[in-house]
């Protein structure tokens, strides 16, 4: 008789975001002239930087012509597109990344996931709370943990709160752990990490044996010239450090797919026999084994990103998802609602009014103005009673969720 894999059943409910998109459709279903604004998942609206289209419709022609053609790529990703890669997003920025250190994947949600397949079983895990729930759910999934709790925390994961008393920021944790999940600028939160902040987790890493993800999806959204943009700009980071990133967010990329994971060549972690094993070797194998790369004509796409015209187009779109946190921050700030994050990331974390539970102001968000947004207590235990609202809308939206919002709601 076949078994299934039962970590599956120690699972919450749906993932955050189906069971959001089920309650909205139940609530369309039943209310069919209802205009509803979705501010729920970090979704993009707006198209395709030009440069990208252009890109990838040439790259389209390129694969109709049998001596343009191209079959398979590289698993790790085209040359071409790493190259620039690290030359404009690590070296530009003074980090020591190569070429050769970057993979080219479907998603930086994908590769954190993915990332375990190449860590023992037998680790302490850390990651934040609130937090990105793919790297619990992951964890869940390959047996990591214990069964959760009715706050939703699950046996054998460490907790690091991120609150308003610490500013969102994780404390190092007072225990040791082997692999912890950091995500700056921060989602849920739209917090940020300073130099010195991750100086200090590098240290920790570096002291202990540790190994940080550092999810960098919403770097591009960063304002403050003076803030880290990667973890390699730590000295040290190389030793300790795997970072992601994504062209979803900030080109527009969320059906497109793509995304890049870096390995340093320099990292290391224990076998079983106390030998030390390059990482990048092991993820080397494992995208060989597992992955086909993506398509050329996406690659493509990508690595229009870096050229003239490409960064002025992505950074437009930034700006203008940007000027959308800006009104949310500041719409409901003016209706005396408390709110953080949005100023270097494309989220803003609200301090539910009236001290209403997530789900109660969600609840009572959609039906009484129909807009969605994102429970806080769906990242996590310390999310409760915080909301989180995304930017990644039309102008339109934004300002017409916000007039309804303000007009039933004030602290
Ligand atoms: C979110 O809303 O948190 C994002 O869409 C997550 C993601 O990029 O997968």
């Amino acid at each position: 008789m076949a078994t299934v894999n039962d970590n599956y059943l120690k699972l919450k409910a749906g993932y955050l975001f189906p069971e959001i998109a089920r309650r909205v459709n139940a609530f369309a279903a039943a209310n069919p002239d209802a205009k509803i604004i979705r501010l729920g998942i970090g979704d993009v609206t707006e198209p395709l930087p030009e440069a990208c289209r252009t890109a990838m419709i040439k790259a389209v022609e390129e694969m109709g012509d049998r001596a343009t053609f191209q079959g398979y790529g590289p698993e790790q990703g085209y040359a071409w597109l790493r190259e620039k890669i690290a030359a404009h997003d690590f070296q530009a920025r003074g980090c020591e990344v190569d070429a050769s250190e970057i993979f080219i994947s479907d998603g930086s949600k994908c590769d954190t996931g993915n990332i375990l397949d190449i860590f023992g079983d037998n680790n302490a895990i850390a990651v934040t709370d609130p937090v990105y729930p793919v790297y619990v759910d992951t964890n869940v999934m390959a047996g990591h943990t214990g069964d959760a709790n009715e706050a939703g925390e699950y046996e054998g994961l460490v907790y690091l709160p991120i609150t308003a008393e610490n500013n969102f920021t994780a404390e190092l944790p007072t225990q040791k752990v082997d692999l912890i999940y950091l995500c700056f600028p921060n989602n849920p939160t739209g917090a940020v990490a300073t130099r010195d902040h991750l100086k200090a987790w590098v240290e920790y890493a570096k002291a202990n044996g540790s190994i940080i993800f550092f999810d960098a999806a919403y770097e591009a959204f960063i304002t403050d010239p003076e803030l880290p943009h990667s973890i390699y700009e730590i000295e040290g980071a190389r030793d300790c450090a795997i970072e992601f990133r994504s062209f979803s967010k900030n080109a527009g990329f969320t059906g497109t797919r793509c995304a890049l994971t870096v390995v340093p060549k320099t990292l290391t972690a224990k076998a079983a026999d106390g030998s030390d094993v390059e990482l990048w070797k092991l993820w080397n194998r494992r995208q060989t084994t597992k992955f086909n790369g993506v398509s050329y004509i996406v690659q493509r796409g990508a690595e229009a990103v870096y050229s003239d015209e490409g960064k002025a187009q992505t950074q437009a779109l930034v700006s203008f998802y940007m000027e959308n946190a800006k009104i949310i921050r500041e719409q409901l700030t003016a209706a005396g609602i408390q709110v953080y994050g949005g100023v270097n990331a494309p989220y803003v974390w609200v301090k539910t009014p009236n001290n209403l539970s997530s789900w109660d102001f969600f609840d009572k968000l959609l039906h009484t103005v129909n807009v969605v947004g994102t429970p806080g207590s769906g990242f996590g235990a310390a999310g409760e009673g915080y909301f989180r609202i995304s930017a990644f809308n039309s102008r339109e939206n934004v300002e017409e969720a916000m007039r309804r919002i303000t007009s039933k709601f004030t602290a």
